[in-house]
């Protein structure tokens, strides 16, 4: 298996960081993996914005709902969805931007950002850096905005922090792959058995890791998933002009 599938095959969210800067090579390097990303229609409607800055990582960190691991570790990248970068090239064209206020616009942004957020995990990992995707960028999306300064037409879609490991992870396991891979057609038959022979996996992971609080995966999703766990986004995505009623 070459390199990069290893990679790949390898890995793990971090969540403890040591103090140690990530070079300005590094950082670079990474953040130019995230622009080589592609991108629907070639809009290139994501930018990143880059915290280094303690005290923002630490007021993120709060925002996020108290996630330590954003203020510890010494980057932080905002993903964010930038119609406004497109509205000035459709304006140019002497058009009227419209995207931006369809289902259409914020599926393609969740894509596009999805990609670049891989392609900067990937090249950090390779780096032998730590990650962690943070989607807890959106529980107080407004206060994100005014901290990071973003203006209409934007909205911060994911967060990821970057570092030098402290304490390493063991892989967490997954349902079994024939839940995941269909072949020439979608079969669920499956799924009950491979949910349940899942919890159990899972609550032997928790237990390998001498975690007392650990839920099963029904049990975890049956309390995140029952609600609107970011109920913000759509409100705060609305005043940003970003709607999705067409
Ligand atoms: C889009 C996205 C958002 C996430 N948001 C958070 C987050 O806010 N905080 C966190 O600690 N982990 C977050 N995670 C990490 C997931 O919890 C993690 O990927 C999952 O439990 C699987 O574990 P693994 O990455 O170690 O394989 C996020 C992951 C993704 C892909």
């Amino acid at each position: 298996m070459n390199e990069t599938i290893k990679l790949q095959h390898n890995h793990r969210s971090i969540r403890s960081y040591k103090a140690d800067p990530v070079s300005d090579e590094m950082l670079n390097a990474i953040i130019e993996a995230g622009h080589r990303a592609p991108s629907s229609m070639n809009a290139q409607e994501i930018s990143v914005v880059v915290v280094r800055d303690a005290e923002r990582k630490t007021k993120i960190a709060e925002l996020a709902g108290g996630q330590a691991w954003i203020a510890q570790a010494p980057v932080f990248i905002a993903i964010v969805a930038d119609y406004n970068k497109t509205d000035i090239g459709v304006r140019k064209a002497g058009q009227t931007q419209v995207i931006h206020e369809s289902m259409e616009g914020l599926i393609v942004a969740g894509i596009d950002a999805g990609l670049v957020l891989a392609n900067m995990m990937v090249a950090a990992h390779s780096l032998g850096l730590g990650i962690v995707p943070i989607g807890g960028l959106r529980r107080s999306p407004q206060a994100i905005v005014d901290l990071l300064g973003l203006p209409q037409l934007t909205f911060p879609l994911v967060g990821l922090c970057i570092g030098h490991i402290e304490k390493d992870a063991p892989l967490k396991p997954r349902m079994d792959v024939n839940t995941f891979r269909h072949d020439e057609r979608y079969d669920a038959s499956h799924y009950q058995e491979a949910i349940d022979n899942y919890d159990a996996t899972i609550m032997e992971y928790w237990k390998q890791l001498g975690r007392t609080d650990g839920l099963s995966w029904s049990q975890n999703l049956g309390n995140n998933l029952k609600q609107v766990y970011y109920p913000q986004v759509k409100p705060v995505a609305a005043m940003q002009g970003l709607l999705n009623d067409k």
